[in-house]
């Protein structure tokens, strides 16, 4: 088992990441008295093991079982939870796991954050994204009819538990959604990681378990350290939005569900190389590697047909928006990263040529 520590003081807490662990979790969790925060399918999958290791283990284990999707980040599914906690008697002392992907970890870690003014939180992620993104970090939230995300707080796990072999059962969408993110990684803060996706791809799209080990390591590597130096995300951090504007507007303007995340993340991530290309940060031959990256992983760069208004609409809603001016992410050559602030106007410009 490899053990990543995020720094943060005495907030400071461990990752662990192996093969065929889930069944030793028991082991790592300090409540007597353990609620498991999870969703339908992730519980028929690995509910019974988690149990079984917490009773092991000569702990209480209780499960709350929300239903699966983004809509379950809403109050009403939060409320559910507190009334779970409330009725298994929990305190202080009660320690809260969040086994799912990153709905489950928003939930659970914003439920935990709150209920008697914050309970112990461990954090076991079973999707691709939810292991080397929302997992680690500790951004929590529920969404608001008029905003995802907008009601939440920083609240940081007391350990993150990973099992690589959860991965094997993910459908295919959900695999490629996370995998754009580890590309994130790769293409703003690690060369290294960029070249062990460029020459581990047939071995990565089997989901061969040593590949996957080391791609997740390293991804958890590199959110762990820009955490530990911007944990409010007050400028570093933000480059972990690579492809995230032109994405989320993406999303926005097909409708939310009618994309996957990563999808679309690949397009902004395509739509900000070529924009940092034409401004002269990046080489021809870096911009190149980056485009055959994201087409040999199977994604389609192509942008939806949308008039230069709506798309205009909609990166200015982004709320990383400043005036008409907006906080961009660029690259700088692969394993670099560019801040820039630049105008809604200009990057309409790039889209358009
Ligand atoms: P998700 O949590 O909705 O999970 C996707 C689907 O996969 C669900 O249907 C789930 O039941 C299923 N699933 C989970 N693990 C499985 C497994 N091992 N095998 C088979 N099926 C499995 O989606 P996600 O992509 O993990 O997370 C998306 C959410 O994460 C969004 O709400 C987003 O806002 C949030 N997010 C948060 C952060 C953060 O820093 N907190 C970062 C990025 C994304
Ligand atoms: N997902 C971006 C972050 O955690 O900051």
């Amino acid at each position: 088992m490899e053990k990543i520590t995020v720094d943060l003081g005495s907030r400071s807490y461990p990752v662990w990441i192996g093969s065929g662990i889930l069944e030793e979790i028991g082991r790592y969790l300090s409540g007597e008295e353990v609620c498991v925060v999870t969703d339908p399918t992730v519980e028929a999958r690995f509910g019974g093991a988690v149990l079984g290791s917490i009773e092991r283990a000569g702990k209480k284990g209780r499960l709350i079982v929300v239903p699966e999707g983004e809509r379950s980040k809403d109050f009403s599914r939060l409320m559910e939870v507190y009334d779970a906690l409330v009725s298994f008697g929990a305190d202080r002392s009660t320690e809260l796991v969040a086994l799912g992907g990153g709905v489950i970890g928003d939930l659970g870690g914003f439920s935990a954050a709150t209920f008697m003014r914050g309970i112990p939180l461990v954090q076991v992620p079973t999707t691709l994204l939810s292991q080397v993104d929302s997992s680690v970090g500790g951004k929590t939230a529920v969404n608001h009819p008029r905003g995802k995300n907008l009601i939440g707080v920083f609240y940081q796990p007391r350990l993150v538990f990973i099992d690589i072999d959860t991965l094997s059962s993910l459908p295919q969408g959900e695999f490629l959604s996370g995998l754009a993110e580890v590309i994130k990684y790769g293409i703003v803060l690690g060369e290294d990681l960029f070249y062990l996706l460029e020459q581990k791809r047939d071995l990565i799209l089997k989901r061969d378990r040593p590949s996957l080990t080391a791609i997740v390591s390293r991804s958890v590597e590199i959110k762990a350290d820009v955490v530990a130096k911007d944990e409010r995300e007050a400028g570093l951090r933000s480059v972990l939005n690579f492809g995230h504007t032109l994405g989320h507007a993406i999303e926005n303007l097909v409708g939310y569900g009618a994309i996957r995340h990563g999808e679309a993340v690949a397009k902004g991530m395509a739509m900000s190389t070529l924009i940092s290309e034409r401004m002269g940060l990046i080489s021809e031959g870096d911009k190149k590697r980056i485009m055959g990256l994201l087409a040999a992983y199977g994604y389609d760069l192509v942008l939806p047909a949308f008039s230069r208004q709506e798309y205009a609409a909609a990166i200015a809603a982004d709320k990383k928006a400043v005036g008409d001016e907006i906080n961009f992410v660029l690259t700088g050559g692969i394993g670099r990263f560019i801040l820039k602030k630049i105008s809604v106007l200009d990057i309409l410009d790039f889209i358009e040529h």
